[in-house]
């Protein structure tokens, strides 16, 4: 697999693998809070469980509370360590998930297959392209829904981030997404709310969520 990839160096698939396997192995343990994600929470509650796909699953907290709600999961993160981390957590909740590892703007899901493709905290370099981005929302299903959340970044954020290497500017944001859901999509909440039970100490307390519901 070339290592540009997605056509600029360093957000090729391996880079990117690479790069979040490092940012997971640099603790031992979970990196994330191991719970799920408040908003996920609160959005999947009024829903049809059917089948959902976690884009970006991390350490599988979300994959597995829905799993655990009956839904037929597919869980997919480019990070093998987080992969790793949970399917071990699965094992213990005995949840059943579909767990890969891969770039999911590299994947060939089926156009329409999920009821709910659930997007939380996604970093999707932007030298991807557009296309595969697009591809990904296909997979939403007539009726079904997407729901993406974002830490919402002020300016002193995005600075603290650029003088770590990241960008955020580099990655596929709600305003990237929102453009790209075109006619195919009704919106039905964008907008910036306090994050739902974050987890203790995080800089991160506000969302920018979007919720769309596929025609
Ligand atoms: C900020 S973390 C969020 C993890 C999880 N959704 C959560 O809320 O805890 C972003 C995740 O996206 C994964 N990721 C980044 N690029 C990806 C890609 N192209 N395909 C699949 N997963 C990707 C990373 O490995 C990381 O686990």
């Amino acid at each position: 697999m070339p290592e540009d990839q997605h056509g600029e160096k360093g957000f090729g698939t391996a880079a990117q693998a690479d790069e979040w396997d490092a940012r997971y192995g640099e603790r031992e343990g979970a990196r994330w809070s191991g719970r799920p994600n408040g908003r996920l929470r609160v959005e999947a509650a009024g829903l049809t469980p059917g089948r959902a796909l976690d884009v970006g699953c991390g350490e599988g907290a979300d994959a597995i509370w829905l799993a655990r709600n009956g839904w037929t999961v597919t869980a997919i993160d480019i990070s093998e360590v987080a992969v790793g981390r949970a399917r071990a957590a699965a094992e213990l909740a005995g949840a059943a998930v579909e767990w890969i590892c891969g770039d999911v703007l590299q994947m060939a899901f089926p156009t329409g297959s999920f009821a709910l493709v659930s997007m939380q905290y996604p970093a999707l370099p932007k030298a991807a392209g557009e296309v595969a981005v697009r591809t990904l929302l296909d997979t939403v299903r007539p009726g079904g829904l997407l729901l993406a959340v974002y830490h919402d970044l002020d300016d002193e954020h995005r600075e603290h981030m650029k003088s770590r290497g990241v960008d955020p500017a580099d990655y596929v944001d709600a305003d990237d997404l929102r453009q790209l859901l075109g006619d195919d999509f009704t919106v039905e909440l964008d907008t910036v709310e306090p994050r739902i039970d974050p987890p203790p100490d995080t800089p991160h307390i506000a969302d920018v969520v979007l919720r769309a519901r596929r025609r």
